[in-house]
């Protein structure tokens, strides 16, 4: 017989098994003045979605106030609302993706007090791997213009869809079941959050309120929570959630209909894009906008911009301890080497469910290579 010395710290190596998949450790917290060092910056014009938007660097949004810790201590993501613009140029704006990757097994939770919205404005939380889009993506949030709505979504490789059946419970509105980036020019499949409070002027109005996205071992969940109905366990500061006291949520993906392996680690990223192949396309600008969406507000009055904002108290993210790599934070870049980095790929996904432009970005990254190839055999 063992002594019970011996046997007690055999025991509690397995003590985490009997979790079923629904308890979560913080890993990582964006808050107050250190919110935006671990981001990357876009630092260019919208490439990739044919956006009136410049993404501004790390240094411009300082100083130009579009990406600030405000006297509350919270982080501010705007776009300009202060110059007026000549006809042919494009407003300046904020894209930022964390550094970090988050794999299976893993939760974030973004408190926010404010999201953007106004004609012409197309906002996202959403993650992407760098291989997009077959590396796979997942919308926590994009809307465009003043739509009441915002929708979630997955873009994955062919064979990944949504469970439509009854015992897939969700409260979300299905729009699209088949998340394949080759189906209906990058659709993905989409739930729709019809939650009044969830977007634009009902968020702020009720004080904002928490995303929850989880990439766990049984499928991609999200929920949304209003200030005022935010559970314990998201309450619960540095300690754990437990998804079960989550509820229902808004959509669920899960995993027995949709390979897992074919979502790669994610960078979050937050973006604010104008106009552009979603809010600017004719027929949903009209929806809910007048006029046109260059001309009348890009270069409009810059008024139209004081609720382009996201306000964020902070965004944490979490691990299920029996993933304790499921997120990897990369170690901070090497500041003595001037070398410029190594094309790896498309390092920046094009946007959330944005339709049509997939070929465009193939052809760019294979011109890309190419002119790498190219370089090189001159060297
Ligand atoms: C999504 O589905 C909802 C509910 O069925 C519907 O009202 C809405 O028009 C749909 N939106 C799109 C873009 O298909
Ligand atoms: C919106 O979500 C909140 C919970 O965050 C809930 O209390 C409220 O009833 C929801 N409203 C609607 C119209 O679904
Ligand atoms: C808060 O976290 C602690 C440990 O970190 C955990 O024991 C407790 O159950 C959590 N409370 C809630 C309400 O989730
Ligand atoms: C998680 O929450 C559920 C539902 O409230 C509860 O039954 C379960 O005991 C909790 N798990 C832990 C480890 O606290
Ligand atoms: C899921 O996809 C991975 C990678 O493509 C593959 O190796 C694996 O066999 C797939 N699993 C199932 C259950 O289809
Ligand atoms: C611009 O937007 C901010 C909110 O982000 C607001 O406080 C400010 O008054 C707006 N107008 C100007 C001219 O800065
Ligand atoms: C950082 O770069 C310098 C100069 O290229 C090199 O000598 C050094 O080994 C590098 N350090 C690391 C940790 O890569
Ligand atoms: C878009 O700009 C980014 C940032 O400069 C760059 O990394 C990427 O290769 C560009 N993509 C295309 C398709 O031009």
């Amino acid at each position: 017989m063992l002594p019970l010395g011996l046997v007690i710290p055999l025991l509690i190596p397995l003590l985490p098994l009997t979790f079923a998949h629904n308890i979560y450790e913080l890993n990582t917290e964006y808050a107050g003045p250190t919110f935006f060092d671990e981001w990357g910056f876009f630092d260019n014009f919208d490439n990739l979605t044919e956006g009136s938007a410049i993404y501004v660097s790390a240094q411009v949004g300082a100083s130009e106030k579009l990406a600030f810790v405000n006297e509350a201590g919270n982080a501010i993501i705007k776009v300009d609302n202060t110059t007026k613009l000549k006809d042919g140029a494009f407003r300046n704006t904020v894209r930022i993706q964390t550094n970090a990757v988050h794999g299976l097994g893993s939760l974030w939770v973004a408190d926010m007090v404010h999201v953007p919205y106004g004609c012409s404005v197309w906002p996202a939380w959403w993650s992407s791997a760098p291989s997009w889009p077959a590396s796979g993506e997942i919308d926590t949030f994009e809307y465009v213009n003043l739509m009441p709505n915002g929708q979630m979504a997955l873009h994955t490789l062919p064979g990944c869809t949504l469970d439509d059946s009854p015992s897939n419970k969700f409260t979300g509105l299905i729009n699209s079941t088949d998340c394949s980036f080759e189906f209906n020019s990058n659709q993905g499949c989409v739930v729709q959050n019809t939650n009044s409070t969830a977007y634009g002027e009902g968020f702020a109005n009720a004080g904002g309120g928490v995303f929850v996205t989880e990439f766990g071992v049984d499928g991609i969940s999200i929920w949304f929570f209003t200030r005022s109905a935010i559970p314990a366990t998201l309450q619960n500061g540095t300690g754990d959630i437990n998804t079960t006291m989550l509820g229902t949520p808004v959509a669920n993906f899960p995993a027995s209909t949709c390979n897992l392996s074919f979502i790669e680690p994610q960078h979050l990223t937050l973006n604010i894009d104008l106009c552009g192949a979603f809010a600017g396309d004719p027929t949903i600008f009209a929806q809910t906008c007048s006029g046109s969406c260059y001309q009348d507000y890009v270069i409009g009055p810059p008024s139209t911009y004081d609720t382009a904002y996201f306000e964020i108290k902070s965004i944490r993210t979490y691990h299920d301890p029996l993933f304790p790599n499921a997120i990897v934070i990369p170690p901070p870049p090497n500041i003595t080497q001037a070398a410029p980095p190594i094309f790896t790929g498309q390092p920046f996904a094009a946007a959330p469910g944005v339709q049509g432009n997939i070929g465009w970005a193939l052809i760019c990254s294979l011109f890309a290579i190419l002119f790498l190839g190219l370089t090189e055999g001159l060297l």
